[in-house]
């Protein structure tokens, strides 16, 4: 059985995300709609990635019966109504990171979810990259004794676009990077609650984070710490520390293509794009587009590797994070 997409806005991220999906056989995985704000924006990616159909509102694309499952590539303040408008309709739902603003948006989508019975899932796509699956196997075999600390930063000079600069388009480095470091530290801890959060960072001038320090503390003297920038470059790495060894993730830690465990490297190579894409190893979705297939192929509701008290989680953190630091959005009603 075919899973059939419907991609919501035909901007960056939803570019890539279908040049992703032509990297799986396409009699599993096809897009039969796309639809923006404007309809020439959904026509003309419509005809650069041949999909059937077009509309020019996010409305029409949910009364499409030949739609199985939307994939949400919004900017963020815009998640939470594009992700009820496809639930409602009774879609199941692939939605990019960060799932929400906040925690209570986060809790609002997911009882939607939870009420419509449809399958929904936060778009983390690191979680499905062949890496992670790898390192959740050395975790769960005990090949690295028991975890102590996680480390991880993610940074890149950024802060000049306009939805990562902007407060109301949801800017800010720990919406748009620092996810992808907490994803990381969760992954490891098994989606625990850390005890303690402490962050420290600077703000942009447009009053959202461009460099943040976060450590968490997990019970039984385990800690994670991630530094995250829209300002700096920064190594991009992630280290597992284990009591018995270490694994290493050399750069990309968010869509990486290589591992490196007590100290022997082994490369993940992704599929070769079939046009030029937007965002670094763009092709990597394809894993987390199968998981959304395989989930809807067994009934399910949820993924068990990214599931809705992970987004719960992410969320909390997030909140958090950003109450320390000092960021308020619009959509906290403070
Ligand atoms: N997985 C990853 O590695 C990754 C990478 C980049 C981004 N992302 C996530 O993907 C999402 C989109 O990022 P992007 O770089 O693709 O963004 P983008 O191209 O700037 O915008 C995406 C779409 O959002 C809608 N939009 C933009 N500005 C809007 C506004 N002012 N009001 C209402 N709608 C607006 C538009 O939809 P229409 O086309 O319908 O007009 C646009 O095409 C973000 O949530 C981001 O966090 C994830």
């Amino acid at each position: 059985m075919t899973t059939r997409w419907g991609i919501c806005s035909a901007g960056r991220i939803s570019h890539d995300f279908a040049v992703a999906l032509r990297t799986l056989p396409h009699e599993d995985h096809k897009v039969v709609a796309v639809a923006a704000r404007k309809l020439d924006d959904a026509q003309q990616f419509a005809k650069k990635h041949s999909v059937p159909r077009a509309y020019g509102c996010y409305e029409e694309m949910a009364r499409d019966p030949d739609v199985d499952v939307v994939y949400i590539g919004v900017i963020n303040p815009y998640h939470i109504s594009s992700s009820l408008l496809f639930i409602n309709a009774k879609k199941n739902v692939l939605c990019e990171k960060p799932l929400a603003m906040n925690t209570k948006e986060v809790q609002e989508i997911l009882a939607c979810a939870k009420m419509n019975d449809v399958f929904f899932m936060e778009a983390v796509w690191t979680r499905f990259f062949p890496t992670s699956v790898e390192i959740r196997r050395l975790l769960d075999q005990g090949e690295i004794g028991e975890v102590k600390m996680v480390r991880s930063e993610l940074g890149f000079v950024a802060k000049d676009t306009a939805r990562v600069r902007l407060k109301e388009l949801g800017g800010g480095g720990l919406l748009t990077l620092g996810v992808y470091c907490l994803q990381f530290s969760c992954m490891v801890y098994n989606g625990e609650k850390p005890e303690s959060v402490h962050a420290t960072g600077v703000l942009l001038d447009t009053d959202v984070d461009e460099t943040v320090v976060v450590t968490l503390k997990f019970c039984q003297k385990r800690m994670a710490v991630f530094t995250c920038s829209v300002n700096l470059q920064l190594p991009n790495e992630a280290v597992i520390v284990g009591t018995k060894g270490t694994i290493r993730v050399p750069e990309n830690m968010w869509c990486p293509t290589s591992l490196v465990v007590n100290g022997k490297e082994t490369l993940y190579p992704l599929p070769e794009p079939c046009m030029p894409l937007n965002f670094r190893n763009g092709t990597g979705m394809r894993y987390e587009a199968e998981e959304v297939r395989q989930c809807l192929l067994k009934g399910l509701k949820e993924s068990p590797v990214m599931s809705h008290a992970d987004s719960l989680l992410l969320a909390e953190v997030e909140d958090e994070v950003r109450r320390q630091v000092g960021v308020v959005y619009s959509q906290d009603g403070q």
